[in-house]
């Protein structure tokens, strides 16, 4: 069983507790058909090390390597869809760093051992600067990045809607935090992160950068 508090100090100055692999599966059981779907975003607002978005991504895939076992092409698009729908902030930079990694770590161990010769670098460099955006060092209350000691910067937080474009194409589209709560507030407020209503347009304006590219190559423009 992993520590659920790294010190005294951690949790009188940030509430950190983590939560147990228990607590953490029967809330997700709660939303079972969702854990599953490998577009369906979530984002855990005070992540931690990622305890609940790491277990996500484990059913994710698993649910991926169920249907795609030996379809390895799909496999691997899905896969790097379904790390682009898992967000995160915490306001611990050790948090943080910790968080990305596991997943990382998670995500490469499916990907190795189903794709085995199949597998490319260039997916893997994909997926780590996906994980760089989606987990971010800030303050989930004032929707600001923070710097080391965990103090406000002048930078708002900025999360990328990572959506599949046919078979081989993703589309990356950067919002800030603050913009998408308003957003999903006023029109949707039952929505996941980024939804939009089939009926209304596009909210260009909006987004602060956009583009379209092979899925192993997001990190070559971003
Ligand atoms: C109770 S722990 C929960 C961690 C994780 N969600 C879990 O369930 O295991 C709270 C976390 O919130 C972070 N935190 C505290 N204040 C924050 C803030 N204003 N913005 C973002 N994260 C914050 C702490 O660093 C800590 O990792």
């Amino acid at each position: 069983m992993t520590k659920q508090i790294k010190s005294r100090e951690r949790v009188t100055e940030r509430g950190e507790v983590f939560t147990a692999e228990r607590e953490v599966n029967a809330m997700l059981d709660l939303v079972k058909p969702e854990c599953i779907r490998p577009d369906s975003r979530f984002l855990e607002p005070a992540c931690g090390d990622g305890n609940f978005l790491s277990a996500i991504l484990e059913r994710k895939l698993a649910e991926l390597r169920r249907r795609y076992k030996s379809a390895h092409r799909s496999y691997e698009i899905h896969a790097v869809e379904a790390i682009g729908s898992l967000y995160g902030v915490d306001i611990m930079r050790d948090n943080v760093e910790a968080c990305r990694q596991r997943l990382f770590n998670i995500w490469d161990r499916e990907y190795t051992s189903l794709c085995k010769d199949d597998c490319s670098n260039d997916t893997r460099d994909a997926v780590r600067f996906i994980i760089g955006r989606n987990i971010i060092c800030g303050n989930a209350l004032t929707l600001m990045c923070v710097d080391e000691a965990g103090n406000d910067t002048s930078e708002p937080i900025v999360f990328s809607e990572w959506a599949l474009i046919g078979t081989t194409q993703m589309q990356r589209s950067d919002y800030t935090l603050s913009d998408l709560l308003l957003y999903r507030d006023n029109t949707n407020p039952d929505g996941n992160l980024f939804a939009r209503d089939d009926d209304e347009e596009d909210t260009e304006g909006v987004f602060l950068k956009r583009y379209t590219t092979h899925y192993k190559k997001v990190h070559q423009n971003g």
